[in-house]
C-alpha cells in the first residue's frame, strides 16, 4: 500500500526513538516568548531556551512534529509547494551529537529499505559555501561523501544558513537535502543543485546551530553546538507520493473532496486554484481557532481574519452564494483530532469561531455587491438619460469601490465581465501605483523621523517598556516585576505583578518618567555580564532561569549617571531614545490575579 503522511510522521518518531530521542509535544503556533514574530515558522522556536543553554527536562536529543504557520508565502499558495500552514518534522541535538552523527542518521532515514527507501541516486545536497562570518562548511560536505552522496553544491548564506527565527538568536550553517523530481528519469552527474533549479526539491535542512546573531547584528560562536533539523511534513509525503502538488496527496485529497462536494464545484483547470486557496486557508484556520486565535484587526487575528476571508471570497468565486466553511473545517477537525489535543478539546469553539467570521464577511460582500448594483443602476440612468451605453467601468470608480469600501480589483473585473462590462485596469493600476508610492513617501518620511519599519517601531517600544518598568518600580514599589510582554508594531502589553488597580496619578508619573527619559536622548549602554553578578547587582529581570550564563544588561542613565533603567534582556534595544517617539498609557487593566495588565503606544 502506498505510504501516506501519518505513516511518514510514525516513522520519523519511530526512528529517532531508536537513536535515543525522546519525543516532544508540539508547541501552540503562537511563540510563547518572543514578541518580534507572531507565529512559530519552525520546530526550533519553541527551543531557544534550550538552544541558548538551558537544561531541557526530557534531555539532549529530542524529536517532534511542530504545527508552523508562514503568512510570507501567502500569495504562492495555490502553486505546487507552499502552503501557509505546515507540519514540521524535526530532530534537536542540545549540545549533544552534532555533524556526523546527524547527516549519517539523515541518510539513514531516507534512504535505508526500512524507513523511507529512498533510491540515493535522486539525491543531491548543499552545504554552506564560506563568507566573512563563518568559514566554508568542507566537514559536512566530507561526511555527505562518506555516505556515498556525491551531488554536492556549495552556496552562499541566502541559501544554506537558517535563522535566526526573530531578530536575535541561535543561527548557523546549514546543508539541504534535495529529492530528484523525476519519477522515472534520473539526474545526469552534471545536474547539481542551483538556486532555484526545478528538477529538485528541498525536503530536509540540518542546520548546525554553531552561532549566535546579537543585537547589533554580529555573529558569534555559541558556546553550545546544537543540531537542528526541519522537514516539512506536506513535501516529503508529495515526494514520496509522486503526486503532481500536495494538494493531490492525502493530506489535501480529503479536505478537497469535501470542497467539491459542499460548493458543488470539481477540481479542474478552471477551479483548482480556487479550490486549493479554501483548502490551505481552512486548515490553517482551523489550527490557529484551535491555538486560542480569534479573528480581530491585529496581530495573529488580523491574519486569521484575512484567511478566512480570502477563502470565503474564493467560494464565492466559485459561484457560491451560501455559508459553506464549516463542513470543511469539520474535515480538517476530523484530520487533526488524534494529532492534536488542541484540536480535539475545542472542536466546538472552533467552529462557532468560524461561523461567526463567516456571516460576518458574507453580509460585508453582500454590502459589496449593493454598491456594485447601484453602479450598475447609475449606468442603466445615464443610458437612459443620454442614449449612450457605458461599456466601461472607469478607473476612478473602480478605485472608488477598492479605496472606499475595500473591493478588490479582481472583484471588479469579475462582476463586470458577469455584466458584460470592461474596466479600466491600466488606469486602476496607476492610481493604485500612485496610491503606493504616496505610501512609501509616508514611510520614508517615518525613516527620517529615525523608525524605518515595524521592527524598529517594535524596538522602540520595547526600549520604553523598560523605561516603563523602571517608573512603576519607582512609584509603586519594589514589588513591581515583568509577568509577560506582547509588542506589535502598533502596541505594547505589558503585565506586571501589583495588587490592585493603578491610580491615574501614578501612571501618568509613569509617563512622565518615560517621556524625560526619553527627551534627554539617552545613550542606550548594553554590558554582558556573568548572570551571577547581574544578579547579586540587584539588576531587574523576570525569568532567569531562561537565560544563559553570560547575559546581556541594558543600562538607560543620562550624562549625569542617573539610572532611568537597568535591566537584563535579549532583545535588541534603541540605540538612543531620542529616536523614540512620545510615550502615552493608553489602558491599565487585571490581567490575573495579582497581576496588572498596560496598553501603551507611541505617538509621532
Ligand atoms: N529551522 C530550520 C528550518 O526551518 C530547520 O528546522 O528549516
Amino acid at each position: 500500500m502506498q505510504i501516506n503522511s501519518n505513516d511518514i510522521r510514525h516513522k520519523f518518531l519511530e526512528f529517532f526513538k531508536t537513536k535515543n530521542h525522546a519525543i516532544i509535544p508540539s508547541a501552540s503556533v503562537v511563540p510563547e516568548n518572543d514578541p518580534t514574530v507572531l507565529f512559530n515558522t519552525a520546530g526550533m522556536q519553541p527551543l531557544v531556551p534550550y538552544l541558548l543553554g538551558e537544561t531541557h527536562p526530557l534531555g539532549k536529543r529530542l524529536a517532534n512534529y511542530q504545527k508552523c504557520i508562514r503568512t510570507g508565502d501567502i500569495d504562492d499558495v495555490w502553486d505546487n509547494t507552499h502552503l501557509t500552514f505546515f507540519e514540521m518534522l524535526g530532530n534537536w541535538s542540545l549540545g549533544d551529537y552534532f555533524k556526523a552523527e546527524s547527516i549519517a542518521w539523515s541518510y539513514e532515514f531516507l534512504t535505508s529499505k526500512d524507513w523511507l527507501g529512498i533510491d540515493p541516486r535522486k539525491i543531491a545536497v548543499t552545504v554552506f559555501e564560506w563568507d566573512k562570518d563563518a568559514p566554508k562548511d568542507e566537514e559536512s560536505a566530507e561526511l555527505w561523501r562518506a555516505q556515498g552522496v556525491t551531488n554536492i553544491s556549495y552556496l552562499a548564506k541566502e541559501d544554506n544558513w537558517w535563522g535566526p527565527a526573530g531578530l536575535t538568536g541561535p543561527c548557523g550553517p546549514d546543508t539541504e537535502i534535495f529529492y530528484w523530481v523525476w519519477k522515472e528519469e534520473f539526474p545526469t552527474v552534471w545536474s547539481t543543485v542551483g538556486n532555484d533549479d526545478k528538477n529538485w526539491m528541498e525536503i530536509w535542512n540540518n542546520v548546525f546551530m554553531e552561532y549566535i546573531k546579537t543585537a547589533e547584528w554580529t555573529f558569534e560562536k555559541a558556546a553550545q553546538q546544537n543540531v537542528d533539523t526541519g522537514m516539512g511534513l506536506e513535501r516529503i509525503t508529495r515526494t514520496l507520493t509522486w503526486t503532481p502538488s500536495v494538494y493531490e496527496s492525502d493530506v489535501f485529497a480529503d479536505i478537497i473532496a469535501e470542497i467539491e462536494k459542499t460548493l458543488w464545484v470539481t477540481y479542474n483547470d478552471d477551479t483548482r486554484k480556487s479550490i486549493r486557496i479554501i483548502a490551505d486557508h481552512s486548515r490553517t484556520a482551523t489550527m490557529m481557532l484551535s491555538d486560542g486565535i480569534r479573528p480581530s484587526n491585529v496581530d495573529q487575528g488580523y491574519i486569521l481574519r484575512r484567511l478566512i476571508r480570502r477563502a470565503v471570497r474564493e467560494g464565492y468565486k466559485l459561484g457560491t452564494s451560501w455559508a459553506f466553511m464549516t463542513p470543511i473545517i469539520w474535515k480538517v477537525i476530523e484530520k487533526f483530532e488524534e494529532i492534536y489535543e488542541s484540536v480535539k478539546i475545542n472542536k466546538l469553539e472552533i467552529i462557532t469561531a468560524l461561523e461567526k467570521e463567516e456571516k460576518q464577511f458574507s453580509s460585508t460582500l453582500e454590502n459589496w455587491l449593493k454598491e456594485f448594483d447601484k453602479l450598475m443602476f447609475g449606468f442603466k440612468i445615464a443610458f437612459e438619460r443620454t442614449g449612450q451605453i457605458v461599456d466601461t467601468i472607469s478607473w476612478d470608480k473602480a478605485f472608488k469601490l477598492y479605496d472606499t469600501y475595500g473591493f478588490p480589483i479582481e472583484m471588479t473585473v469579475e462582476l463586470a465581465t458577469e455584466k458584460g462590462l470592461k474596466v479600466d485596469t491600466d488606469g486602476f493600476n496607476d492610481a493604485f501605483k500612485k496610491h503606493q508610492e504616496l505610501s512609501r513617501a509616508w514611510a520614508e518620511q517615518k525613516f527620517k523621523w529615525g523608525l524605518a519599519d515595524d521592527s524598529e517601531i517594535v524596538t522602540a517600544l520595547h526600549s520604553a517598556t523598560h523605561l516603563m518598568l523602571a517608573g512603576l518600580r519607582k512609584y509603586l514599589g519594589e514589588h513591581v516585576h515583568q509577568a509577560g510582554s506582547n509588542i506589535t508594531a502598533e502596541r505594547l502589553r505589558f503585565d506586571f505583578t501589583n495588587d490592585g488597580k493603578v491610580d491615574a496619578e501614578i501612571l501618568k508619573k509613569v509617563e512622565d518618567f518615560v517621556n524625560e527619559a526619553i527627551s534627554k536622548d539617552i545613550l542606550v549602554d548594553l554590558k554582558n555580564m556573568p548572570k551571577d553578578e547581574a544578579k547579586a547587582a540587584w539588576v531587574e529581570g523576570s525569568f532567569w532561569e531562561k537565560y544563559p550564563d553570560t547575559v546581556k544588561v541594558y543600562t538607560f542613565a543620562d550624562k549625569e549617571w542617573n539610572v532611568y533603567s537597568k535591566e537584563l534582556c535579549g532583545w535588541p534595544h534603541v540605540e538612543r531614545t531620542g529616536t523614540i517617539w512620545k510615550f502615552k498609557i493608553q489602558k491599565e487593566e487585571a490581567s490575573s490575579s495579582g497581576v496588572r495588565r498596560i496598553k501603551a503606544v507611541l505617538e509621532k
